[in-house]
C-alpha cells in the first residue's frame, strides 16, 4: 500500500511542514487534499526559513511532484505569489513538478471580503479565522455556486458564474454589511491574467494520482490545520470548514482508501490554539507566555500569538481514532526544557464526573475542568540530541506515558526546527 497520511493531531501548527520536509525523501509524490491559503507550513532548509501556504512542502526537494488536489481551496494570487517567490529564491517550479487538480475550487475576492465582514459584524462571538476567505469558499462549494479551476478556462461560463455569485454577494456586501460592491469586470479580468500563469500546472490530478498508485508510486499526503479543527470531528463551530482527518484524503483527492498504509499523527510535546474556542488545558499566563517565547508560537499566516497548553491525552486519544493514526510523530518537546514539572491533561471534568471522552463541540468544551497529573521535567537542552538513547530519563518517561494512553507507538522525536534535529525512537 504506497500512500502515507500526516496529520495535525491538535488545533494545528504541531510542526507538519518540517515532518513532511524530512519525510518527504522516501516518497515520489507528496498531496495538499484540503484547506486553501489558511495554512502556514514552515521549512527551514539550510538555515533558509521557507513558509507555504498552498503548495505542497515536497516543493523543496529535487524530482518530487507535488499535488495540490481537488479538496483544496485556491486562492490564484497567493499561489502565483508563492511559486513565484520560491522560484525567485532559486527553487525549480515546472509542470514536472507541480500539478493543480482541475476540480479546485478557488477563492474569491468577495470569499475573503464576506470572511472579515461576517468576523467583525460577530464581535465577541467571532471564530478568529485566517480571513483567506476560506469559510466562505467552502460554502459555495457545498451551494454548488462554486467556481472551479477548469471553469476558469472557459470565458462565458468563467463571466456567467461570476455575475450570477455576485448578484448575490454584492447584494449582502451592500445591504447587510454596508461594504462597497465589487465589480465583475475587475475579477473576470484579473482571473483572465491569472490563468495564463497557472495553466501549464492543471491537470486530472484524481486520475493521474490513481495510475501512480497502480505503479506503485509512493504518495505521502500533506493534511493542513488540525484534527480538532475539524469541520466534523472538531470544536464546531470554532473550527476550519473542511475534513483535516483521514476522510478528507480521498474526498480531497480522489484516492481509495485501499491504498493507505500509514496514518501518521503529528502532535507537539504540548500544544497551541490560534482563533477563538474552547482551549480546556491552556497553561496559566506566565507559562504560556514563555512556552510561546521560546516555541515561537505566532501564527506562519496571521502573526497571531498562539494560546499555548498543556498536552491534552483526552483530545490526542479521540484523533487516534477518528483518524485511526497508526504511529505518532512528537514535536517540538525541546520547548519544554525549562520547565521543573509538566502538567499532562488525562481525564476531564464534566457535569461533575470524570470522564475521559473528548467532547466534539465548541461551547460545551467550555464547560470542562482538565484533571492533570504532573510529570517530572528534565531541565536541560535537548536541540543538539539526535538518538534516543541519549535522551534524558525523564524524557522518555513522558514520551511512554503518552505511548501508554493512547496505545499508539511514537516514532519520532523532533527537537527543534532545522531538518537535522529530529530522530527515530528505537
Ligand atoms: P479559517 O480556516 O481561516 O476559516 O479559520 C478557522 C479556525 O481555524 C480559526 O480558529 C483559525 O485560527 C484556525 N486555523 C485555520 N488554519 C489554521 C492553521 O493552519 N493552523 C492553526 N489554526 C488554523
Amino acid at each position: 500500500m504506497p500512500a502515507d497520511i500526516i496529520v495535525g493531531a491538535q488545533w494545528g501548527d504541531e510542526g507538519k511542514g518540517k515532518i513532511i520536509d524530512v519525510l518527504t525523501g522516501s516518497y515520489d509524490v507528496v498531496v495538499r487534499y484540503q484547506g486553501g491559503a489558511n495554512a502556514g507550513h514552515t521549512v527551514i532548509v539550510d538555515n533558509q526559513k521557507y513558509v507555504l501556504h498552498l503548495l505542497p512542502s515536497g516543493i523543496l526537494h529535487k524530482g518530487k511532484l507535488n499535488i495540490i488536489g481537488n479538496g483544496v481551496v485556491i486562492e490564484l494570487e497567493e499561489l502565483i505569489k508563492e511559486i513565484q517567490t520560491l522560484i525567485n529564491r532559486g527553487i525549480k517550479i515546472t509542470s514536472k513538478n507541480l500539478m493543480i487538480s482541475e476540480n479546485a475550487h478557488i477563492v474569491l475576492p468577495y470569499h475573503k471580503i464576506l470572511d472579515s465582514a461576517r468576523e467583525t459584524k460577530s464581535g465577541a462571538k467571532k471564530i478568529g479565522t485566517t480571513a483567506r476567505g476560506i469559510g466562505p469558499a467552502y460554502t459555495d462549494k457545498y451551494s454548488r455556486t462554486g467556481i472551479r479551476i477548469r471553469d476558469i478556462f472557459d470565458d462565458e461560463k468563467l463571466l456567467n458564474k461570476i455575475e450570477m455569485n455576485l448578484n448575490e454577494k454584492n447584494y449582502i456586501l451592500k445591504n447587510y454589511y454596508g461594504l462597497e460592491e465589487l465589480s465583475e469586470k475587475e475579477i473576470y479580468q484579473n482571473i483572465l491574467k491569472q490563468r495564463e500563469y497557472i495553466r501549464p500546472f492543471v491537470g486530472d490530478t484524481i486520475y493521474f494520482l490513481n495510475e501512480l498508485l497502480k505503479k506503485n508510486k509512493k504518495i505521502l499526503f500533506e493534511g493542513a490545520q488540525g484534527s480538532l479543527l475539524d469541520v466534523d470531528f472538531g470544536t464546531y463551530p470554532y473550527v476550519t470548514s473542511s475534513n483535516p482527518t483521514i476522510g478528507g484524503v480521498m474526498t480531497g483527492s480522489g484516492i481509495s482508501y485501499k491504498y493507505i498504509n500509514k496514518v501518521i499523527g503529528i502532535a507537539k510535546a504540548y500544544q497551541t490554539r490560534v482563533g477563538s474556542g474552547p482551549f480546556p488545558t491552556e497553561m496559566e499566563k506566565d507559562i504560556q507566555q514563555k512556552i510561546r517565547d521560546i516555541g515561537a508560537e505566532y501564527g506562519a499566516t496571521t502573526g497571531r500569538p498562539r494560546s499555548c497548553g498543556w498536552l491534552d491525552l483526552v483530545a490526542l486519544k479521540y484523533v487516534v481514532d477518528i483518524s485511526g493514526l497508526t504511529e505518532i510523530i512528537l514535536t517540538k518537546i525541546d520547548v519544554l526544557s525549562t520547565l521543573k514539572k509538566i502538567k499532562v491533561c488525562i481525564k476531564y471534568e464534566y457535569n461533575g464526573k470524570k470522564t475521559d471522552r473528548f467532547i466534539p463541540d465548541g461551547m460545551e468544551l467550555y464547560n470542562v475542568r482538565p484533571v492533570y497529573i504532573e510529570l517530572d521535567g528534565w531541565m536541560q537542552d535537548l536541540s543538539k540530541i539526535r538518538t534516543y538513547k541519549k535522551l534524558p530519563v525523564a524524557v522518555k518517561k513522558y514520551v511512554k506515558f503518552i505511548e501508554e494512553y493512547t496505545g499508539i507507538k511514537i516514532s519520532k522525536i523532533s527537537v527543534g526546527p532545522d531538518r537535522k534535529q529530529i530522530f527515530n525512537k528505537k
